[in-house]
């Protein structure tokens, strides 16, 4: 054997064994599957929700798989938990090497509705500023810790837009916009910032739409023809942070069985 065949071929690593995750809204949907696909690749995950017991039960799950998970109870629309949060996980878990920012909620509401600037504000709250917020607080954290990664979760209604939807949507453009802005001053600080763009999606917050309402909408607009699963986008996310991604910075990714990409 001349010497250099026992090398690999490629240099950049897939694995992210040891890195510490922090995911918000990760007592269900697509939270959930991601603190436990990450969990099962390797990484340390703080799992944080509002929903204190269910948190608390995805991260006992974890565990019982031989895996590493911490709890929190964090609202993403308050600023000083946040805070708070963030300081207790740096504590317990020794830093903080990937952001995942997916906490949400299906906040619409007619342009003519009386209670349409209370939804408005809240959609703001838990989905743009919510984002930014915990951002600003785990930055210091992923440049000490080095090749961090940061994904904001969207939505294709960060690309496009429903009816009777304007606060969500809106936010969800925000998002887009922040990624963008963000990649652009961050990537030069050894910090990578893109966007996930879930279309429809099996989770609790789809689960109020009924079965037959579900399938039709998914033929007409879906080249795949169905709904999606919590862990098909969690796959996506998964590989975004993965330190062999190190050029993926600002990318606005769909992952909605090809719906923005249909025309007909
Ligand atoms: P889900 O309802 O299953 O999970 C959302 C989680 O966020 C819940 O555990 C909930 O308790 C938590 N949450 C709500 N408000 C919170 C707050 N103030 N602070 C902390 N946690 C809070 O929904 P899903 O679908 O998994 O949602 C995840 C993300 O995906 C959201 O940002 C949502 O907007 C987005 N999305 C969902 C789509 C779908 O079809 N399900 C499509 C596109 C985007």
């Amino acid at each position: 054997m001349s010497a250099g065949e026992d090398r690999s071929l490629s240099r950049l690593s897939r694995s992210i064994d040891g890195k510490v995750a922090l995911i918000t809204g990760a007592a269900s949907g697509m939270g959930r599957a991601t603190a436990h696909l990450l969990a099962d690749l390797g990484a340390s995950v703080a799992v944080t929700d509002i929903d204190e017991s269910g948190v608390q039960a995805v991260a006992e799950q974890i565990r019982e798989h031989g895996r590493s998970a911490d709890w929190w109870r964090l609202d993403v629309g308050d600023a000083d938990l946040i805070e708070k949060v963030v300081g207790s996980v740096v504590e317990r878990c020794g830093g903080i090497d990937i952001l995942v920012n997916n906490a949400g909620v299906a906040l619409g509401a007619p342009i003519d509705a009386e209670t349409y600037e209370t939804v408005w504000e809240r959609a703001f709250q838990i989905m743009l500023t919510g984002q930014v917020r915990l951002i600003r607080a785990v930055l210091p954290h992923l440049e000490a810790a080095g090749g961090g990664r940061i994904v904001n979760v969207a939505s294709t209604e960060g690309l496009g837009a429903s009816r009777r939807m304007s606060p969500y949507t809106a936010a969800k453009h925000g998002v887009v916009g922040l990624t963008r802005s963000l990649a652009v001053e961050l990537g030069g600080r050894g910090v990578t910032v893109n966007c996930v763009c879930p279309g429809p999606i099996h989770t609790g917050m789809t689960s109020v739409i009924p079965d037959e309402h579900k399938e039709r909408f998914a033929r007409r607009k879906v080249p795949i023809g169905r709904y999606g699963d919590p862990e098909e986008v969690a796959h996506v996310i998964a590989s975004v942070v993965l330190p062999a991604s190190s050029y993926l910075n600002g990318a606005i990714i769909p992952v909605d069985g090809g719906m923005t990409a249909k025309s007909d």
